[in-house]
């Protein structure tokens, strides 16, 4: 405890702003991948939480009715994993306006071409080449600078979209005056979570485990899990660093990985049992967040009170930065 007070004293005047798109529910791989690491950061840092709820327009802007309740999911997950709101403010990206405010002047300062060139532009724009779908760095730079955020926690994926954040509070700055804080990307090493087709564990693939999936669930999922192809009886030699569920116990069987690796290797481990041993850990690993989950959804109200509490937290920062981006443009017209 005195170790977690400490660090918060030292980093106290840093901020830290992280994002996810409301998919809903969560899985072990948004756990592993960015979750845990944000649940140690809170302890560290001032911290705000934006589920990014307009973001997730650009995709579904067709049928935008779901989002309720996938933002609900998220929000619930998020607790239950461990986030807590007493520590980190987690909002809504749409209860705070500020967000399209300075998305709006953050769009004036950069050039189409730098936008169309982005891989995560490039990639979808035959089937996705909106006006917002382009600008959606544009505004992830406003979430990260509205807040003057030092650090954000990201995936590799996401480097290019800090850079820009980077990029648009230090021309910000260049031309109006020193102003926003330049973020910096906190990339740190996070384990690989394959999904049961062994490629990146995503809902929309269906190669998932969910928190939201029951013991039994969770057993059957992994019973689907790809394993060494060579491998196709006990008895026979396996390759552990080719096979997922190797790639899973490295995560959740932390003391018993060398076993498995060397009785995997011999053959004397079959598939089946090592998915039964996974199952076990990684139920016990989940049994905690599972029973926070139960417990929260008893009371939907409670969890929107935290999101509007969440809300009212950031939009205290939020509102001061913008004053200050006003401020600097001579848009402050009346004082
Ligand atoms: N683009 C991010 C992702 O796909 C989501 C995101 C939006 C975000 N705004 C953000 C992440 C601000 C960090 C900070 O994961």
């Amino acid at each position: 405890m005195t170790d977690q007070k400490s660090k918060k004293t030292i980093n106290q005047q840093q901020v830290i702003l992280s994002g996810m798109q409301p998919t809903g529910s969560l899985h072990i791989g948004n756990l592993e991948g960015a979750l845990r690491n944000w649940i140690q950061l809170q302890d560290e840092y001032e911290m705000f939480t934006c589920i990014v709820d307009w973001h997730a327009l650009t995709a579904n802007y067709k049928d935008p009715s779901d989002l309720k309740n996938r933002v609900f999911q998220i929000a619930v997950d998020f607790v239950s994993a461990g986030l807590d709101p007493e520590k980190c403010a987690i909002f809504v990206q749409s209860d705070v306006k500020e967000h399209a405010e300075l998305h709006l002047i953050f769009s004036m300062m950069i050039t189409v071409p730098t936008l169309t060139r982005l891989p995560t532009y490039v990639e979808k724009k035959d089937t996705l080449d909106s006006y917002g779908f382009l600008g959606y760095p544009v505004l992830q730079a406003a979430d990260i600078c509205l807040y003057n955020a030092d650090k954000v926690p990201v995936g590799k994926d996401q480097e290019k979209h800090i850079w820009m954040a980077n990029d648009l509070a230090k021309r910000f700055n260049a031309l109006y005056g020193q102003t926003l804080v330049e973020p910096e990307g906190l990339f740190t090493k996070i384990p690989l979570i394959p999904g049961s087709d062994r490629r990146k564990m995503s809902k929309s693939l269906d190669n998932h485990i969910p928190f939201e999936f029951t013991d039994q669930e969770t057993e059957k999922r992994i019973r689907t899990f790809f394993t060494d192809d060579q491998k196709l009886r006990r008895g026979d030699p396996g390759r552990p660093e080719q096979c997922p569920v190797y790639l899973l116990h490295q995560v959740y069987s932390p003391n018993e990985t060398d076993e498995i690796n060397s009785e995997c290797k011999s053959g004397a481990l079959g598939c089946a049992d090592c998915k039964k041993r996974l199952t076990a850990n990684l139920n016990n690993a989940l049994a905690p967040i599972r029973e926070k989950r139960v417990e929260l959804l008893k009371d939907p109200d409670a969890i929107w009170d935290m999101l509007g509490n969440g809300a009212s937290k950031s939009r205290v920062r939020a509102e001061q930065v913008m004053d200050s981006v006003r401020s600097a443009m001579k848009m402050k017209y009346r004082s």
